[in-house]
């Protein structure tokens, strides 16, 4: 399986807090059959910019690279992104091309915490048509209570992409509805945003059994073969 959404980055987020625990979460996740994953430690434009934020997680890559070396372990192998908290007017800022997952387009987007407006969606739009990105909506479960309608636009726009959370699919209340975005294609990729080892971990091996049983494993295998497509562009494969 394929994690294109985690916060494994030691020290740089609300994610690992240290190597040691970054370690164990990529231990977990290899043991769970996660073979490639996307860090993506949050952005958010109002704290830093892309230029320090960039470089303060290739610090951060780099030295779990060391600890992952000297552990000599067979660990998931890795390429750096970004979770890209929403802002106003963000498809205008050309410099935010740079927080694509490794050397890909794709780009995975924080949908605002408040109420969304249509400014959000035209917003996407933009990313899309003017950056040439192709952005990917994170945990759309987290979204549902939001205005029906814009929900349900983005999932029908073209070109853009959603993701969901593995947690979605073991929560009784998200899960129906999630199953059955996936069945319709609607959701395109599964990330386990895991966080740490307590309760935010490593579960994509239990989300990828709840679509398996559910939907079947061809459906399983089409998020899949999206994610692997990813992954070959971000890793240049
Ligand atoms: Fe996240």
């Amino acid at each position: 399986m394929i994690d294109i959404h985690c916060h494994v980055l030691p020290g740089i987020d609300d994610g690992s807090r240290n190597v040691e625990m970054s370690l164990k979460m990529l231990r977990e996740s290899g043991r769970q059959g996660v073979t490639w994953m996307c860090f993506t430690p949050h952005f958010y434009a109002d704290m830093t910019d892309p230029d320090r934020f960039l470089k303060k997680r290739d610090e951060a890559a780099i030295l779990l690279q060391q600890h992952m070396e000297q552990a000599g372990e067979p660990f998931p192998r890795f390429v750096l992104g970004s979770e890209v908290h929403y802002y106003r007017g963000i498809g205008k800022s050309e410099d935010i091309r740079k927080l694509c997952i490794g050397r890909s387009n794709f780009f995975l987007l924080e949908p605002p915490f408040r109420t969304w407006s249509s400014t959000f969606l035209e917003d996407v739009r933009t990313l899309r048509d003017e950056l040439d990105l192709k952005v990917i909506i994170a945990h759309i479960e987290r979204y549902f209570d939001q205005d029906k309608h814009l929900v349900q636009a983005l999932l029908d726009e073209p070109g853009i992409y959603i993701q969901t959370n593995g947690e979605s699919l073991l929560d009784r209340k998200t899960k129906k509805k999630v199953l059955n975005l996936i069945k319709d294609g609607k959701i395109q990729f599964l990330g386990s945003d895991c966080h740490n080892m307590e309760y935010r971990t490593p579960n994509l091996e239990e989300a990828g059994w709840v679509i398996e049983d559910k939907l079947g494993p061809i459906v399983l295998e089409r998020i899949e073969n999206n994610s692997e497509a990813l992954i070959k562009e971000a890793a240049q494969l």
